[in-house]
């Protein structure tokens, strides 16, 4: 299978086994927003807390909150949103779809190192073991051809996108030859800026002060509660603040299924900090969200730092954690060093001093803050697209398997009782649910064969099935199957609790961090 195919797939698996279903799908479902089913809700939950325990518990400077979407309108002034929260948006007159202009560029850049990597991977195959990849790559004339393209479209887009330059941006689309990939012209409008923010009224008298915004990020109910906070904890800085909670967007191109949707959440931590400490911070911060990441187990080689080239104007250091999805390296986290930016602002705006006076030093200063921020959703699809797996087996055959990490797994173990006929067998197996449910998710399936029972489990993701047969009412012991490599063991039943939580628990997975 392309990896287009396997995406896909992946996506038809999500909704046959109650993970993800596209919104008011009886009505046709509606763009870029996504429900939760049973199993994808307690996937998600398992990973919220999983970031919120890392945060909150595992750090004494760090607390949580729960602000609202709705927010006082001056709040997305001070935040820079209402004036540049932007996406430069271009139709095309044949299609009458509506593009991002610069994703239109940044695909056909990408297009472009595809194809240098095609030409590396032809001479490495012809050069064979004396291939050097340094010098082919300095010398082969159709990858100086592309690079020569490359740096040239890229610097005129860095332009573009440094001065807001619209009139560029299409001047490089027509210039590129980039066409529609539904209509194949290039019969494009002008480009122009759109705002992301969704905004509905408070009252019904239709005043246009009435207008207030839903959130596009969390971030600003953490800022606007900072004082609240501060003051109520006693924090001393350095200290955080941690949120989860949806934000809603205006994504004018919402592909790639629950990775850009117009309804999603997020996890936001903003860590405030004295001035002048900010990048020692920030440098910590990296560090700790890429340990949280690799400590799931999904392949350290699965991640990567990209440091942004253009800053935002809050900024004055920023950096993606991207993961390999199954349509490339994409952003799935963001760290910001916002210096005093927001604070700074809210506090112009509201004229309320949003100061910290520093018992040690006997300084008062507006704190600078360094922020992580990941998408719940981007992280349930790391998840999901990196568990899964159509598996060869031995005789022809092949079953799917979620290879979800076993502390976020929606359902830990299932119970099957070998036969579901047979009185004795079930009714231990009930034994073992009591001994399981106060600590570990599980499912009991009585319904068809063991094998196939394995198999509904094994496209779930559950790690472990624990299988009761004859044997168990003479020696007291079960058969645990691990998932991944399929091998079965005996175990006496009095062990098996403490054995599946120390094996599942999200407490293990806190430990090593
Ligand atoms: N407060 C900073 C902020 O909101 P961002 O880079 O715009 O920064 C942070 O968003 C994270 O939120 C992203 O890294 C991504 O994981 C997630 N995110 C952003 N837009 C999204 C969308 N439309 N759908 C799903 N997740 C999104």
């Amino acid at each position: 299978m392309t990896q287009e195919e396997t995406f896909k797939a992946l996506v038809a698996h999500c909704k046959e086994y109650g993970f993800i279903f596209p919104s008011s799908e009886i009505y046709d479902g509606l763009a870029a927003v996504y429900d939760y089913g049973q199993l994808g809700a307690e996937l998600k939950n398992n990973i919220k807390r999983y970031w919120w325990l890392a945060m909150t518990r595992l750090n004494e400077n760090i607390v949580g909150i729960d602000s609202c979407v709705f927010m006082h309108p001056k709040t997305w002034v001070a935040s820079g949103h209402v004036a540049a929260f932007n996406d430069p948006l271009i139709d095309n007159r044949d299609s009458k779809k509506r593009y991002r202009a610069d994703n239109l560029i940044e695909e056909y850049l990408q297009k472009i190192e595809e194809k240098i990597e095609k030409e590396v991977a032809k001479g490495r195959k012809r050069f064979g073991e004396s291939f050097d990849e340094a010098k082919f790559r300095e010398t082969n004339p159709n990858i100086l051809r592309e690079k020569a393209k490359y740096d040239e479209v890229h610097q005129r887009y860095l332009n573009a996108e440094n001065n807001n330059d619209l009139a560029e941006y299409k001047q490089i689309i027509l210039d590129c030859g980039i066409t529609d990939p539904i209509s194949g012209t290039r019969n494009w409008t002008d480009v122009r800026q759109f705002n992301l923010m969704f905004s509905t009224q408070v009252s019904n008298t239709g005043a246009s002060d009435d207008k207030i915004y839903l959130r596009p990020e969390t971030a600003q109910g953490i800022f606007v509660e900072y004082l609240n906070v501060q003051k109520t904890s006693r924090m001393k800085i350095p200290f955080g603040i941690a949120q989860i909670g949806k934000a809603f967007r205006n994504e004018i191109v919402a592909r790639q299924f629950i990775f850009r949707m117009r309804e999603f959440e997020q996890m936001e931590m903003e860590f405030f900090c004295k001035p002048g400490t900010e990048m020692e911070w920030f440098a910590k911060w990296k560090e700790n969200r890429m340990k949280w990441h690799v400590n799931l187990g999904m392949g350290a080689e699965n991640y990567r730092f990209h440091d942004h080239e253009k800053l935002a104007h809050y900024a004055n250091a920023a950096t993606d954690i991207e993961f390999n999805f199954p349509f490339g390296f994409k952003e799935l986290e963001g760290i910001h060093s916002r210096t005093d930016f927001d604070l700074g602002n809210h506090q112009r705006l509201s004229g309320k001093k949003i100061q910290y006076f520093d018992p040690e030093t006997g300084e008062t200063y507006v704190p600078y803050c360094v922020e992580t921020s990941i998408g719940v959703d981007r992280m349930v699809l790391a998840v999901l697209s990196h568990a899964y797996e159509v598996q060869p087996l031995e005789g022809g055959e092949s079953r799917v398997v979620l290879h979800i990490p076993a502390p976020v797994a929606p359902v830990k173990v299932a119970v099957l009782p070998l036969l579901k006929t047979d009185e004795r067998l079930t009714s231990k197996a009930q034994e073992i649910v009591d001994i399981l449910k106060y600590d570990v998710a599980y499912q009991y399936d009585e319904k068809d064969s063991i094998g196939r029972r394995y198999r509904r489990q094994d496209a779930i993701g559950t790690p472990f099935c624990v299988t009761i047969d004859h044997e168990t009412l003479e020696d007291n012991c079960v058969t645990i199957r691990d998932r991944d490599t399929m091998e079965q063991v005996r175990v006496p039943i009095a062990e098996i609790h403490d054995r599946l939580v120390k094996a599942t628990s999200l407490t293990n997975l806190l430990r090593n961090l």
